[in-house]
């Protein structure tokens, strides 16, 4: 197995179902194949209204499978669902969703997923009430429960003119899922990780709040990261707009310092990991006024300090825990991070420097110095985010594996 290309001569079969993002489908074959990935494609009749199996049977160089034929390889599910190394629904319609989770099989593409041997990893694309319909959300669970993984469905415009929730993933996501899932480097498999992002915001009154302008991308990258290499992942987020992907992390939204406070301290005694890379707002209002308050020429609030909640949680540490804080610094970056280590019993932290360009708040990119509780630092160049989250874990990887 090669780990750079780890879809190279890896099998795939691809099932498509009856949803307009059936087109979509031609780009997941051409991008696997491309990988060099072997492919075989699995159509439901509904498929191939909406996209010609002669396209697809090109584009995956083999024959396309649609309809169970008595004359001609009637048991071809079965040698599809031990030939392969995973299987991939994608557009996967509500019904097929339904069908799957209740053991039907009127078709080759149900046939062939009852007799997969191989991982299945199902991408919903469907219109956004039957996505948020109580039956199809039971039907996803049902299917996690039989350990095939669900793609979440994203926001967006969808065919029917409405926006929202119920996007099949781009195919491109899909191809980068399998990569990292047939990689193999699922190094925290069976490890919990609670991840803390972005902003918390203090209510002033009921139309203005004290927060500040981190945009949550660094933690939602690194709860990306560890899912993908295997981590059960708890995020707690303050209030941000961003969007998961991966279906091994559980969203947790919560919009003040108490909030969130009140949510880490719940999931924390489950966690292996902790990484703390919200911007927790250090003040709040003593009092959050129920009215608007009206305009004047001057006005004073008072300020309450805010829990520091890295710090309670450094005190409740077990010896198989693991906590990471991040600190924002202006200056003396190293000597203040060093402190906060100490201060808040943490086993590493990310030290930001506000100074760099692009680094920090709002960008996609970062320039980080790691520092673990011996005080060893590594300074890393400015990279993206996504990149960061991959040295930050390998971080915690040396240490705990
Ligand atoms: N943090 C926290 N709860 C707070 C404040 C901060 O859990 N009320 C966490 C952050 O999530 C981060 C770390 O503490 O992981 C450091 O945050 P930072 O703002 O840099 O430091 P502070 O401890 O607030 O100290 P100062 O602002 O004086 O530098």
């Amino acid at each position: 197995m090669s780990s750079t290309f780890p879809l190279k001569g890896k099998k795939i079969i691809i099932g498509v179902t009856g949803s307009i993002a059936a087109y979509k489908s031609a780009e997941l074959v051409r991008l696997l194949v491309k990988e060099g990935t072997m492919v075989r494609v699995v159509m439901t009749c509904s498929a191939t209204t909406f996209i010609s199996p002669l396209t697809l049977s090109v584009l995956s160089k083999s024959d396309v499978i649609s309809e169970i034929n008595a004359n001609e390889h009637w048991n071809n599910h079965v040698e599809l669902g031990l030939w392969a190394d995973l299987m991939i629904i994608a557009p996967c319609t509500a019904n097929t969703l339904s069908k799957m989770a209740n053991g039907l099989c009127d078709n080759m593409l149900l046939a062939t997923y009852l007799s997969a041997k191989c991982p299945v990893v199902v991408a919903p694309a469907m219109d956004l009430d039957m996505y948020k319909h109580p039956s199809t959300k039971q039907n996803i669970n049902t299917l996690v429960k039989y350990k095939n993984h669900v793609l979440n469905a994203p926001k967006g415009e969808l065919a029917s003119g409405l926006h929202g929730e119920g996007r099949m993933q781009e195919p491109s996501d899909i191809v980068a899922w399998a990569s990292s899932f047939l990689s193999g480097k699922q190094l925290f498999k069976n490890k919990h990780f609670l991840i803390t992002a972005g902003p918390t915001y203090e209510a002033i009154d009921p139309v203005r709040y004290i927060g500040n302008h981190s945009s949550g991308k660094m933690g939602f990258a690194l709860a990306e990261e560890a899912a993908k290499q295997g981590a059960k992942v708890t995020l707690i987020s303050g209030p941000v707009a961003l969007e998961i992907q991966h279906p091994n992390i559980q969203r947790i939204d919560v919009v003040s310092a108490d909030q969130m406070f009140k949510a880490c301290k719940k999931h924390f005694k489950k966690a292996d990991v902790l990484i703390k890379s919200a911007a927790v707002a250090d003040f709040k209002p003593q009092v959050a006024k129920t009215n608007k308050i009206k305009t004047k020429k001057n006005l004073t609030i008072t300020l309450d300090e805010n829990q520091d909640i890295l710090k309670y949680l450094g005190t409740k540490k077990t010896k198989k825990q693991f906590i990471v804080g991040f600190a924002l610094e202006s200056q003396s970056g190293e000597t203040f991070a060093k402190e906060k280590i100490k201060k808040k019993n943490l086993d590493l932290i990310v030290l930001n420097s506000l100074k760099d360009k692009g680094a920090g708040f709002g960008h996609n990119t970062n320039k980080v110095t790691l520092i673990d509780s011996s005080f060893k630092s590594k300074k890393l160049p400015l990279m993206a985010k996504s990149k960061v989250a991959k040295y930050i874990l390998s971080a915690i990887s040396d240490c705990i594996l």
